[in-house]
């Protein structure tokens, strides 16, 4: 039975984890962490890491940027692996996630989902292609309760993208307030809120006469737990290091 501490068990995708984990026959939430209690939790909850004493073998975390740095130093301190998923983290706090991973497995995505995954390979595969005459922008749409933006798989996106054609892409933010012509050099990414979509992500690519959408919706929070799900059952176990999809999907 895989023992997982959920940190962030009280927001809205520490609930989706909690429910898809009962209904796994062999993983069991044993604790949580969040600033925020929750009298229905059905585990020992706590409110900073430094306090849980729970026995483990990894943990889960879908929080705030802010409350990742101490759980780095939890996770080191205790050895647990860790599933990494907030998003819209510093880069002070993504070094001090790579020093972890010297100590611990440190598996980390902006984006959980297969399909979004999928779409960054395939990403890879035509922007040779097509990036030197066809524009690439970006619009990814999120529920009115997402505080960062744009969210961290328009970036996942836009760095496949800019990956595949010599970093030369430059990220444009919105437009507001630009009175240039959109390079070639550009790619623009704009973020929509609103309501309870999920999560929408649509990359275009507008060339002469042409234009290819490329689109992932996803319906539910569900897609990222279970990848989170799949993610901790891969990584408990093994050797101190980074990991990512690309190790999950092969
Ligand atoms: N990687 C992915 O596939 C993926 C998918 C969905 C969401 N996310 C990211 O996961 C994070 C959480 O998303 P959510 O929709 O569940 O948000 P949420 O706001 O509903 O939940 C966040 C939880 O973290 C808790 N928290 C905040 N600060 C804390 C602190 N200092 N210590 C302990 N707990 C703290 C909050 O009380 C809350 O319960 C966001 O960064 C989001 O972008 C990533």
């Amino acid at each position: 039975m895989l023992k997982v501490i959920l940190h962030g068990s009280s927001g809205r995708m520490g609930k989706v984890l909690q429910s898809i984990i009962s209904d796994a026959p062999d993983m069991e939430v044993v604790a949580g962490i969040d600033s925020v209690p929750d009298p229905n939790a059905g585990f020992p909850l706590f409110t900073v890491p430094s306090d849980c004493n729970a026995d483990a073998d990894v943990v889960i975390d879908f929080s705030n940027h802010a409350a990742v740095p101490k759980l780095l130093d939890f996770c080191s301190a205790r050895k647990l692996p860790l599933v990494l998923c907030t998003t819209a983290l510093t880069e002070d706090c993504l070094k001090k996630a790579d020093e972890a991973a010297s100590v611990i497995p440190v598996f980390r995505s902006a984006n959980m989902s297969l399909g979004i995954n999928i779409l960054a390979k395939a990403l890879k595969t035509i922007t040779p292609t097509l990036e030197p005459s066809f524009n690439v922008e970006i619009i990814e749409k999120h529920h009115n309760k997402k505080k960062d933006s744009p969210s961290g798989t328009a970036i996942l996106l836009a760095d496949a993208v800019n990956s595949a054609c010599l970093n030369k892409k430059d990220y444009i933010y919105g437009r507001h307030g630009k009175a240039d012509e959109c390079k070639i050099t550009d790619l623009g990414i704009h973020a929509v809120r609103g309501g309870t979509i999920p999560g929408e992500h649509t990359v275009i690519f507008a060339g002469p006469d042409e234009v290819i959408e490329l689109s992932h919706t996803a319906l539910s929070g569900n897609v990222f737990a279970e990848g989170a799900v799949k993610a901790a059952a891969f990584i408990a176990g093994k050797p101190a290091g980074k990991y990512n999809m690309d190790d999950l999907i092969g």
